[in-house]
């Protein structure tokens, strides 16, 4: 029975990854949508139980990839401040709830979906528990202050269950770097939870117990994505994912060499345009030699026109004479004589 769950869990988060990725707005690179995937696919197999959940969905193109990693009995829950906008203090994305739920009616329908409108500042941490639940993935990606940051780890961390993880959003964004300064505060601080993992604008924090774990699973896992591994942060090793991987790097020379084959294929299309204008150039300087010597001929039937009609004129001015008809029987008897000694 579990494992039929596990198989049509798993069948939703193929399908979202291949086609409600793309089509949603928001932040959330494939990559990294990847990555997340297999840490849902690692709780399924190992039986991790629990909600997931995010703070800061927008239009819920991260937060759908969660709604359809949940069990039947497992609920999605979507934080954000939505139209109360005045509340998004470092004016990161925008809520959108109509959009949101437009969205998860179109792909995770069969889901158990729980939409909050609020900020994440009005949920203490002690009661965590009543606004999430228990959770195993919390994606954290609302207020990018360092406050709100470090407040939304306390959050997830509280409410976390054991295998659970926690990914947070923008870590390496420099347009964002309150979000670095409030990890940076949540580590010096009495934490629970240590990084593991980086993929493109991700950070994956779990237990201690349960980092190595899924450093593994992820290795194993992503081997193409895999840039580098045990990179230091903040007193932790963790694993870089997308940056420099072979995937990466093939994606880089598939790119480099699309580009020079279009590069190729508009250098032959200019040559053939250089010889298809060369070959009209000799194609008008012959139809303008072929003019000249049209022109040249007309002059001279014209010429010759006027030289016929001045002979024909010329003729008839001389057959037309007194004398040439009073000498007509003479030419008669002439050609009559002639015709008898030839006879
Ligand atoms: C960068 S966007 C989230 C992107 C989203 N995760 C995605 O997949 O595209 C940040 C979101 O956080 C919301 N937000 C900002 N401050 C918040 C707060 N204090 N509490 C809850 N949500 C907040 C914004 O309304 C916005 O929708």
């Amino acid at each position: 029975m579990d494992e039929n769950v596990r198989t049509e869990v798993q069948k939703r988060l193929d399908r979202y990854l291949t086609d409600g990725l793309a089509a949603v707005t928001g932040w959330f690179e494939p990559d990294s949508a990847e990555v997340v995937a297999t840490v849902l696919g690692h709780q399924l197999a190992t039986d991790v139980r629990g909600d997931v959940a995010e703070i800061g969905v927008h239009h819920g193109k991260s937060f759908l990839l969660l709604a359809n990693g949940v069990r039947p009995d497992e609920r999605a829950v979507a934080l954000d401040v939505f139209e109360d906008q005045a509340r998004n203090v470092d004016d990161s994305g925008r809520g959108d709830r109509d959009v949101l739920e437009r969205n998860v009616a179109q792909w995770a329908a069969e889901s158990e979906v729980v939409v909050v409108q609020a900020s994440s500042t009005d949920v203490a941490v002690a009661d965590a528990a009543s606004t999430f639940g228990r959770v195993r993935l919390f994606s954290v990606d609302g207020g990018h202050t360092s406050e709100i940051t470090r407040h939304d780890l306390l959050l997830a961390e509280t409410v976390l269950v054991d295998g659970g993880v926690v990914v947070l959003d923008d870590v390496l964004n420099a347009h964002w770097l309150g979000v670095l300064t409030g990890l940076t505060h949540y580590l010096a601080g009495d934490h629970g939870l240590v990084p593991f993992a980086l993929s493109p604008n991700k950070v994956y924090l779990a237990a201690p117990a349960d980092a190595a774990t899924y450093a593994e699973v992820l290795r194993e896992a992503h081997p193409d994505l895999l840039g580098k591994r045990d990179v230091e942060l903040l007193g932790s090793r963790i694993d870089i994912y997308g940056q420099g991987s072979p995937r990466v790097r093939q994606r880089y020379a598939d790119d480099v060499a699309e580009r020079s084959s279009r590069h190729a294929a508009v250098a032959a299309a200019a040559a053939s345009v250089a010889t298809a204008e060369g070959r009209v150039a000799e194609l008008q300087d012959a139809r303008e030699a072929t003019g000249r010597r049209i022109e040249e001929l007309a002059l001279l039937l014209a010429e010759e026109k006027r030289a016929r009609l001045a002979a024909e004129r010329r003729i008839a001015a001389m057959t037309g004479s007194t004398s040439w008809r009073l000498t007509t029987p003479v030419r008669a008897a002439s050609g009559w004589a002639k015709a008898r000694r030839r006879g």
